[in-house]
């Protein structure tokens, strides 16, 4: 072969080949907020049954989410009622009464998608009927059949070995069906996160997104917990993100109970820069105006969705308790979060753009992204201050303004 025709299979090879999630997914997952409640006797508004999910898809398609880019309606565990005489898994027959194909055909009419849950393994976390080796090729028959839109794979009661036979094959399953189903993999999150447990070159060919570490919790420790891990291994990290294949730091807690409204603009604007999935995890039929708010701002969905899909980095770490992460942007802007760790009082932070390490000689504008202010005139060694709230953040859109400098010959 000539050298141009080998480097071309070579490519191939390197990345998940599906065309999905060129940019991190964003949606609504069930997991976080309403977990395996299985009482709809007592609790039927918020028990894991087709209900729940029919007016989640109504939120989303009625109060703005789906227009903003929020379009996957995902199922967690506690979903599953058996397995039929020919092996293919049923669902709860009590709870989702007219089937799983019948929740796709409603997500499809409101322009959603929908997402389903399994596990590579004896049983589902919650223990429900898994997914096992010699079901592998069944099971995503069947979520095609379905026209489900996604899959999570959890990994629980399986060993080592079978998840590193079964994630892939999983992949190479839903591939041959001929459908599109972004694939979710839970697998990282089970070996520790981190090479040489994980090879996540490997986890970019064949999955789209990923669990790195713990579950996500509805309290700010848990928000910590997750973001201190993800900065202490973002060498690891960050440079496996990109179209296509997604780290993913778990759901946002934003409108749940464990966040002030400063932390929950803190989890926005981070999970933001981190590129990760948006998957909102919370009640839109009771949702706060604040709440709606810091998930529908415009401008943080569009650095979340940027083209390049380039994960951020924390560049500064101060003996304040400040940290300053950035993401960089196509057409030369960033995104900048400055986040307090500091339990006292707002914070007065004084920095330049050389200190945040840019270098280049332009002019610059800056859009506070939660309160729409504009910061003009910026040059690289102009000093500034921006106040951050305790366990909060300020949130900048970066973008160069066109010169005569550059516009010189
Ligand atoms: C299956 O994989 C091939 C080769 O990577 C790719 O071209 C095709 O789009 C994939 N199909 C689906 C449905 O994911
Ligand atoms: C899965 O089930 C099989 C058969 O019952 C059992 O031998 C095996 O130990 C189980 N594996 C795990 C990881 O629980
Ligand atoms: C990781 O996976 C890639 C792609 O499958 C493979 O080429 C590479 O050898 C693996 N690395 C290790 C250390 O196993
Ligand atoms: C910032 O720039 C300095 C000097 O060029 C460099 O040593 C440092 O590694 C950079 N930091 C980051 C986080 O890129």
């Amino acid at each position: 072969l000539p050298p141009v025709l080998l480097l071309v299979l070579v490519a191939q090879v390197l990345m998940l080949d599906n065309g999905l999630l060129r940019t991190p997914p964003m949606g609504w997952l069930a997991w976080e907020r309403f977990r395996c409640n299985t009482n709809c006797k007592e609790d039927p508004k918020n028990c894991i049954s087709e209900r729940l999910f029919l007016e989640m898809a109504d939120r989303l398609a009625q109060d703005g989410w789906r227009d903003l880019g929020y379009i996957y309606l995902n199922m967690d565990d506690c979903w599953i009622g058996g397995r039929d005489a020919s092996g293919r898994l049923v669902p709860d027959p009590k709870r989702f009464p007219h089937g799983i194909a019948f929740l796709a055909d409603y997500a499809h009419s409101l322009g959603l998608k929908l997402g389903i849950y399994g596990d590579m393994g004896n049983l589902t976390c919650m223990g429900y009927p898994g997914t096992t080796l010699d079901k592998v090729v069944l099971d995503a028959q069947t979520f095609a059949d379905w026209k489900v839109d996604m899959l999570k794979l959890d990994g629980c009661f399986s060993t080592p070995e079978e998840r590193a036979e079964g994630y892939p094959k999983m992949a190479a399953a839903l591939n041959a069906t001929g459908r599109p189903i972004a694939y979710s993999c839970s697998w990282p999150a089970y070996e520790g996160g981190l090479p040489p447990r994980v090879n996540y070159s490997l986890l970019a060919e064949i999955c789209n997104l990923w669990r790195n570490y713990d579950d996500i919790q509805d309290s700010w420790g848990s928000v910590l917990s997750i973001l201190d891990w993800f900065v202490e291994h973002q060498n690891i990290l960050q440079p496996v993100a990109g179209p296509g294949h997604w780290n993913d730091p778990d759901m946002l807690l934003i409108g749940n109970f464990g966040l002030s409204l400063d932390q929950a603009q803190a989890q926005m604007a981070l999970w933001t820069v981190l590129a990760a999935p948006l998957f909102m995890s919370t009640d839109l039929r009771t949702i706060t105006p604040q709440n709606m708010d810091i998930l529908q701002n415009p401008l943080i969905i569009r650095i979340n969705q940027d083209r390049l899909g380039i994960q951020g980095r924390r560049i500064r770490k101060e003996k304040s308790h400040i940290e300053v992460f950035v993401k960089p942007l196509s057409n030369e802007a960033s995104a900048i979060v400055f986040f307090s760790r500091r339990t006292d009082m707002p914070y007065r932070y004084h920095t330049s753009l050389a200190r945040l390490n840019f270098s280049k000689s332009l002019t610059y504008e800056a859009q506070d992204v939660y309160t729409g202010d504009v910061i003009s005139g910026l040059r690289v060694d102009t000093f500034f201050t921006v106040v951050i709230n305790p366990s909060g953040v300020v949130m900048w859109y970066l973008y160069p303004i066109k010169n005569l400098e550059i516009s010189q010959p």
